[in-house]
């Protein structure tokens, strides 16, 4: 039986229509369950949509539609979403699922049994857009006197009977838990943060709102709702029955989750989340990680400033893998990022056309015209040869050790300093001459590159799925499991080749 790993995107609030920031948590996180997938672990990836609370009643009373009437029509957009970024996820769960309602029904219950939760009157802050409560001293306040969220969101200052679960106790136990397992929270600065704003000292949460409707009513008392991130967060547990009632064998996946999420929602994830779940006396993911934030050509993305980037535009004008390779590539993960077009195509006309495009087209058109498109045996291999097999097994052993760090870009790179040996390898070997005078090294040189072509789709699998399978049609590998394992075993010589077609096209500035 093979390891068994899950990994999650947020689920996405429903209100508008997805923007980058949606795109790019969904393809790091695709790219990470990809990679596990090629170690042979037994990979779930859930991702889905976050249909309750004010923010969601608010957008749809704007729209002159029922709430589920918005939630049916965005949640659609986004599971289209997920087949235009050709994400391998497993599951799409909604909110407004009965799996999903079951299930925070059931951790409510659970905290309601616990004595975790008690009725109070909740008077404080209040930020519809992040559907978050926010401690005065964590706002920042304007000139004029009002309060404003550290991301220039507004605040209203709400007062009503709550339910609070009894965070303030669980401070220490938090403050044990990122202690004790120093991965839990990553990368380290963002955990240094979470310790400060636990250590600050931790106030009860209300969970509960009287005001409006929409949501999941709390089982114990008809007339509050539950709070939308104690609802929203369970998503996790019940797309694998752990929370459901159903415990059937999916839910083993819960053993070793990983959440992949934005920097801004961190404190939910590593604060509100264990702490619900140490109360509820249930097991809690492995693994949080929080990435930085895209700005659009140096600018804070914002609907007011109407400069949000739509995903399906730069897909539809530049190429779904080499969108995915940019923002992978571009932006250390878990550190901000600047999205610029010029960014984007000096990358594609760089990275993907002149190293990786060139390679596979130079090397592959020869066999195409010279050896009738079978590819040629490695009858005789050398030192050259040796070097780059030890190059794919570095990528092995230190590129696994990258992305179970979360160093995706540092993955990357290692993988393309590979794509430059071979090219070199290519270039230094010069097979166009050494076709007349020495056939064996002209059919040795041939087919080493093809075998490094094929290990180097395997590579980029992660990154640009697309891609990788048309250079593995290409060369003669199709219906084949996509692991390291298979990468090893699978051999290209005497395969014949199809058609050889341009991987990317130059972009013009
Ligand atoms: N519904 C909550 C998550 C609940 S999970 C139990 C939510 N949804 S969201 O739609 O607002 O945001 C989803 C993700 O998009 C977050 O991870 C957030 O960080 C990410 N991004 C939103 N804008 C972003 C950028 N400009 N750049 C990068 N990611 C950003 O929060």
């Amino acid at each position: 039986m093979n390891e068994k790993y899950y990994i999650t995107t947020p689920i996405y609030y429903v209100n508008d229509k997805p923007h980058i920031g949606h795109a790019y948590t969904s393809i790091a996180t695709d790219c990470i369950a990809r990679f596990k997938r090629l170690k042979g672990f037994d990979v779930r990836f859930q991702t889905g949509t976050d249909e309750h609370g004010l923010k969601i009643q608010k957008a749809a009373e704007k729209n002159g539609v029922s709430p589920i009437e918005l939630c049916d029509h965005n949640s659609q957009i986004f599971r289209d979403l997920t087949e235009k970024l050709n994400l391998s996820n497993n599951d799409f769960i909604r909110t407004t699922e009965n799996r999903h309602v079951d299930g925070a029904k059931y951790l409510w219950n659970r905290l309601y049994d616990k004595d975790q939760i008690y009725l109070g009157e909740y008077e404080g802050w209040y930020s519809v857009s992040d559907e978050t409560f926010y401690n005065e001293k964590d706002l920042v306040k304007s000139d004029d006197g009002t309060f404003k969220t550290i991301t220039n969101g507004t605040v209203e200052w709400i007062s009503e009977k709550s339910y609070f679960f009894k965070l303030s106790k669980w401070g220490d136990k938090l403050l044990e838990l990122y202690k004790n397992d120093k991965g839990f929270i990553n990368p380290e600065s963002k955990r240094n943060e979470v310790i400060k704003f636990v250590e600050s000292g931790l106030n009860d949460l209300s969970v509960s709102r009287t005001s409006f409707k929409w949501g999941i009513q709390t089982p114990t008392d008809s007339k509050h709702i539950m709070y939308v991130w104690l609802d929203a967060l369970t998503c996790y547990t019940n797309g694998v029955n752990y929370l459901n009632k159903k415990v059937d064998r999916m839910s083993e996946y819960w053993s070793n989750v990983t959440h992949i999420v934005g920097k801004d929602i961190l404190r939910h994830h590593a604060i509100y989340w264990p702490a619900f779940l140490m109360a509820a006396d249930l097991k809690l993911p492995k693994k949080i990680y929080a990435h930085g934030w895209w700005t659009n050509e140096g600018h804070k993305i914002s609907k007011s400033l109407g400069n949000v980037i739509d995903p399906i535009d730069i897909i539809d004008n530049y190429g779904l893998d080499q969108f995915r390779y940019f923002v992978l590539r571009e932006v250390p993960f878990g550190n901000d990022g600047d999205f610029s077009k010029k960014a984007l195509i000096n990358r594609i006309n760089s990275d993907l056309v002149n190293d990786l495009g060139n390679l596979c087209q130079r090397s592959l058109t020869m066999i195409e015209k010279k050896l009738n498109s079978i590819v040629p045996n490695a009858t005789n291999k050398g030192n050259d040869e040796k070097k780059l097999q030890d190059s794919t097994e570095a990528i092995l052993i230190d590129g696994s050790e990258m992305i179970e760090s979360f160093r995706i870009h540092d993955y990357i790179k290692l993988v393309w300093i590979h794509i430059g040996k071979v090219n070199k390898y290519f270039n230094d070997n010069k097979p166009w001459e050494l076709e007349k005078d020495n056939e064996i090294r002209f059919l040795n040189v041939l087919a080493s590159t093809v075998e490094q072509i094929k290990n180097i789709a395997f590579f980029i699998e992660p990154i640009m799925p697309v891609t990788s399978r048309e250079i593995l049609r290409t060369i003669g590998v199709e219906d084949i499991n996509m692991t390291f394992a298979e990468m090893k075993r699978i051999s290209v010589f005497g395969n014949k080749l199809s058609k050889v077609n341009h991987l990317f096209s130059r972009v013009q500035e």
